[in-house]
C-alpha cells in the first residue's frame, strides 16, 4: 500500500446554523456540532483509507466559542497520523464574518476511526507522511494521544504505555 499525504484526506463541509440546531441562548446545539464534525471526518479517513470507517473514538473536542445561529461554519478535517488499521482525524472548526469574509476558528477536535471489511472486522490503512509543520506537530503527538485513549477505554494497561510514562520521566 502507497504511503500517503494527509492532503489527500483534507475534506471541507461548509453548512449554516439554522434555529432548529441551536440551544436555548440561540448558540449551535454541542451534539450538532459534533455530528457535522464525525461525518467531515469519516469522509476525511475514508479517502486515506478507500475502506469502510467507523468512529472507534473522540479523543478530544474543545468548544472554544460558542457558534451563533445563523453563523457560516467550515468544519475542516484530516488524518493526523495512520496505525495499522486505525486513523487519527485533526477537526478544525472555523467561523466566517459576514462582513469580510474572515474566517476565525471556534473549535477543534480529535477523533479516531478504524478502517473495516464488509464483515466488521479492522483492516490495514496506508502510512500516512506527513509535510508541513503543523502536520508533523500533529503526527508526533499522536501515538500519545493514542495510547491515552486506550488507557481510558480500558483497552491497555498503564505500564504499556510508552509514550504517556516518558511524559513524566
Ligand atoms: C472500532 C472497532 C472496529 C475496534 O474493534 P476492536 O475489536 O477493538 O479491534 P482491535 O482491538 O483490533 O482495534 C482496532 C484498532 O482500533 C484501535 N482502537 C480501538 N479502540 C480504540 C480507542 N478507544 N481509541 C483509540 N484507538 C482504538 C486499536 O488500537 C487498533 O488500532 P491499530 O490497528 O491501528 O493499532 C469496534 O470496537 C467497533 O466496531 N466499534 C463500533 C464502531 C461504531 O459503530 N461506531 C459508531 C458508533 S455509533
Amino acid at each position: 500500500m502507497n504511503a500517503k499525504a494527509p492532503q489527500e484526506s483534507r475534506t471541507i463541509m461548509t453548512d449554516l446554523v439554522l434555529p432548529s440546531e441551536t440551544n436555548p441562548l440561540n448558540n449551535l446545539f454541542g451534539g450538532e456540532l459534533l455530528a457535522r464534525m464525525d461525518r467531515a471526518a469519516a469522509i476525511s479517513a475514508r479517502r486515506h483509507s478507500r475502506r469502510i470507517v467507523v468512529t472507534a473514538s473522540v479523543n478530544h473536542v474543545a468548544f472554544n466559542s460558542a457558534v451563533p445561529l445563523g453563523s457560516v461554519v467550515t468544519v475542516e478535517a484530516k488524518v493526523s497520523r495512520a496505525f495499522r488499521t486505525s486513523m487519527e482525524v485533526f477537526i478544525d472548526v472555523w467561523i466566517e464574518d459576514r462582513e469580510s469574509g474572515a474566517r476565525t476558528k471556534a473549535n477543534e477536535a480529535i477523533y479516531t476511526f478504524v478502517a473495516v471489511d464488509e464483515t466488521g472486522r479492522p483492516v490495514a490503512v496506508p502510512e500516512l507522511l506527513p509535510e508541513t509543520d503543523l502536520e508533523k506537530e500533529r503526527f508526533a503527538a499522536a501515538l500519545r494521544r493514542k495510547q491515552l485513549s486506550l488507557l481510558l477505554a480500558g483497552k491497555m494497561k498503564p505500564q504499556d504505555a510508552t509514550e504517556l510514562k516518558a511524559l513524566f520521566e
